[in-house]
């Protein structure tokens, strides 16, 4: 798939590239690629954003800087554009990212990531330019490029190849395979460690029992966590 960003700050995506699954992802040949707002901004003096009509704090990313941006990298109006591919908006009152969702976009061909800086986007961004507005959870983060990096990571992972074990992006938490309930747990070496035992099951070799014990276990994950949210082990006081 080919995934476009467009952001202020394209340099911060290094680190997220310099990740495996992710080089793995664009080594197969998946395409991931920055537009900065700035390189198309009509405006005078690298101008992208600008102060709210009716007064308050911060700047607004304009509307008329996002659609040269999206022109010049598409060529065409980006009222017709979001008819032809998801134009995601990255904003905080956005549809809440989960598991559903990061699998509708990873089968797509295609995929523009509109990040947001300051107070957010001039609301005709969403209205007219954007396909989808999308969010990573009920909290504000001081613009959109870390939540790209969340929707790139969790699309480019679901792809063929990008994990080195076929297996591995199937039956995991939230998946299909999996009911839409969390992962069951793993264990590894050593078997106990200061009395923690590893489950007898696992180490059985019963690959049937195994798999309903790791079914068992997911289901009443699934429960707990629809219950009561877990209470941290008790703290004295802190230093
Ligand atoms: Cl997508 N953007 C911003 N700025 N804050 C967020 C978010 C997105 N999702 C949660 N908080």
């Amino acid at each position: 798939m080919e995934i476009d960003v467009f952001t202020l700050f394209p340099e911060w995506f290094d680190w997220f590239e310099s990740q495996r699954h992710v080089r793995n992802a664009l080594g197969q040949g998946h395409r991931l690629e920055y537009v900065n707002y700035r390189d198309h901004t009509p405006l005078s003096g690298g101008q992208v954003d600008d102060t709210p009509f009716g007064g308050g704090a911060g700047m607004v990313l304009r509307v008329d800087v996002v659609e040269a941006a999206m022109r010049a990298r598409y060529g065409q109006d980006p009222t017709a554009l979001r008819t032809q591919r998801r134009v995601v908006a990255l904003t905080p009152g956005g549809r809440i990212l989960d598991d559903d969702l990061v699998e509708e976009l990873a089968a797509e061909p295609a995929l523009t990531l509109l990040c947001g800086r300051y107070e957010g986007f001039d609301e005709r961004i969403l209205e007219h330019l954007a396909s989808d507005r999308l969010s990573i959870g009920r909290y504000v983060l001081a613009g959109g490029e870390l939540a790209a990096m969340v929707v790139c990571d969790a699309v480019l992972r679901k792809q063929p190849g990008a994990l080195g074990h076929e297996e591995s992006a199937v039956e995991e938490s939230f998946s299909r395979a999996l009911g839409g309930l969390p992962e069951y747990p793993h264990y590894t070496r050593p078997a106990d460690y200061r009395g923690w035992p590893v489950p007898d099951v696992l180490l059985s070799g019963h690959h049937a029992n195994i798999r309903s014990w790791r079914l068992e276990q997911s289901r009443l994950r699934g429960e707990r966590e629809a219950s009561t949210p877990e209470e941290p082990p008790a703290r004295g006081s802190l230093p």
